[in-house]
């Protein structure tokens, strides 16, 4: 018995010591934590349960059967985050680069499989060379077992992936497949062939940092949600989004109240709109004076900034935000900021956060790129996250709701369940400008005069006409909009 357990300890020694020492050195060199220090921040102290710590590869081949180290190159188990449930991996670039065997591929596949059954969400920490070359096609295979399982948990439990060191080749899918991608800067990087292989391929010199590093993501692909200068800042954004999430589709979020009254007033949001139509304001201003505590946790907010999205509570429920920015681009819609919004509507809907938006949109992006690229397509996925979705849905229009676009954004027609517009919205089939401009000379003379400070509101743009129709349920002062879209839960 005393010899077993002493080799208990050897081997739980040696787990934790990973690739050794010095491999951990460099790993701080780098500007990196180490696997178990990244679950140390993560997770609430004292809480996480390691399994299969003891894992071993089984190859054979190139020296590999005597060179193993337990655990494999990978830490799974499961941990609380602010007293919530959430199974947990993370790889260990100390071991074999952090390489995915079949062994280690496996210790993935039985926390998922856990997560899965019980309903938790899953957070992978992703630091890998990717396949482990010396076993070849069992690497693969253990990564296409890992990527069935992001498909099938996919709208079933959330899944969060955090890119802490390399992510290339195939290896890039499993967080693809997830639901937010957070980076770190300058120690992370994702592609789908490196820089060497652009070279060779397409004669482009570019480095790893500039083909796939955090800023690349967050920025020019929207690939990734978000970037943060180190592994704790990244780790630390990570436990306050966990915060807002259910842990399945079945549970609502976790309701956390806040100071602010249901039934407050915003004056200062009745100036938020200029006078002059084509004037941009900042969007993000009536979020933050609507949401609670000024809580606003934006997502993907380097990238399509043309359209917010993010979390937030009302009277402390979670609730989704979507919300055109009239500071870029007038707020229109484009290929970027459809599939943006799209994707963030799809993951409300499949985890019970209302959806709240909030409309400013002079209409879908003109020209030749646009269309070529598919605007046709991309903008349809909005139209259609917000026709399936069928979590409550509260839209504000405060200002523009033109054309197509006005039916895409949460319209009464695609199942909002309240919308309100701002007196001074303008919801019409184009801007008063555009029309006047097509119609005819004599409609032109008899068209009604511009009021004072430039405004283009004309008679066909008002709410009342759409409030007509019971389009908008209600037309509210600006100031009201906090209390009156919280009291509709
Ligand atoms: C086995 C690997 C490995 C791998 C790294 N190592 N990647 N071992 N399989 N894929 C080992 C190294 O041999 C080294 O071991 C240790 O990890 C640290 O690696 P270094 O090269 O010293 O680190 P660094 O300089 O930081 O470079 C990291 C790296 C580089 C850029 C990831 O190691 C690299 O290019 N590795 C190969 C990447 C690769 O080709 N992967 C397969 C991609 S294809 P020692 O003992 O010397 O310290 C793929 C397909 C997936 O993943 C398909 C899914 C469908």
């Amino acid at each position: 018995m005393h010899d077993i357990l002493e080799q208990l300890e050897k081997k739980r020694a040696a787990a934790r010591l990973g690739g050794g020492e010095k491999r951990i050195a460099a790993q701080h060199a780098k500007g990196k934590l180490t696997a178990r220090e990244r679950l140390e921040v993560l997770l609430d102290e004292g809480t996480f349960e390691e399994w299969d710590m003891f894992v071993e590869h089984r190859c054979v081949d190139f020296g590999m059967a005597d060179n193993k180290i337990p655990g494999d190159g990978v830490v799974t188990g499961y941990g609380m985050i602010n007293g919530r449930l959430v199974f947990v991996y993370s790889q260990d670039f100390t071991v074999f680069g952090g390489a995915l065997s079949e062994a280690h591929a496996e210790k993935i596949c039985k926390v998922m499989d856990q997560a899965m059954k019980v309903g938790a969400p899953v957070i992978g920490l992703n630091d890998s060379g990717g396949a482990r070359i010396q076993e070849g096609v069992a690497s693969l295979g253990g990564y296409a077992e890992v990527f069935q399982r992001n498909v099938s948990a996919s709208g079933v439990i959330p899944q969060i992936s955090m890119i802490m060191g390399p992510s290339a080749g195939g290896a890039v899918y499993s967080p693809a497949i997830t639901d937010f991608i957070f980076m770190v800067k300058d120690s992370s990087y994702m592609f789908v062939t490196g820089p060497e292989v652009v070279k060779t391929v397409t004669h482009e010199e570019v480095t790893a940092e500039e083909l796939g590093g955090a800023v690349t993501h967050t920025t020019k692909s929207g690939v990734a949600d978000l970037a943060f200068e180190n592994d704790v800042e990244a780790l630390l954004m990570l436990r306050r989004l966990y915060n807002y999430l259910p842990l399945n589709n079945r549970e609502k979020a976790p309701v956390r109240k806040s100071g602010d009254p249901i039934d407050r007033m915003e004056l200062s949001l009745d100036t938020l709109v200029p006078d002059n139509a084509n004037k941009p304001y900042d969007m993000k201003e009536l979020i933050v004076k609507t949401v609670d505590d000024g809580d606003f946790f934006e997502i993907q907010p380097e990238y399509a900034k043309n359209i917010l999205i993010g979390f937030a509570r009302m009277d402390g429920q979670t609730v989704g935000i979507v919300a055109n920015q009239p500071l870029v681009l007038a707020g229109c819609l484009d290929i970027k900021s459809s599939i943006k919004a799209a994707r963030f509507v799809r993951f409300c809907d499949a985890f019970n956060i209302p959806v709240v938006t909030f409309v400013d949109v002079p209409g879908f992006m003109p020209g030749t790129s646009q269309e070529y690229g598919g605007i046709i397509k991309h903008g349809a996925k909005l139209l259609y996250a917000y026709a399936e979705c069928t979590v409550p849905k509260i839209t504000v229009i405060t200002r523009k709701a033109y054309g197509g676009a006005y039916d895409v954004m949460a319209s009464k027609h695609l199942r909002g369940d309240v919308n309100f517009a701002w007196p001074n919205a303008e919801i019409a089939v184009m801007g008063a400008k555009g029309r006047w401009r097509s119609s005819s000379a004599r409609t032109r003379a008899t068209r009604p005069s511009w009021p004072p400070g430039g405004r283009v509101q004309g008679p066909f743009c008002q709410p009342f006409v759409a409030g007509a129709r019971g389009y908008i349920d209600d037309v509210i002062l600006p100031h009201e909009t906090a209390s009156a879209s919280a009291a509709r839960w």
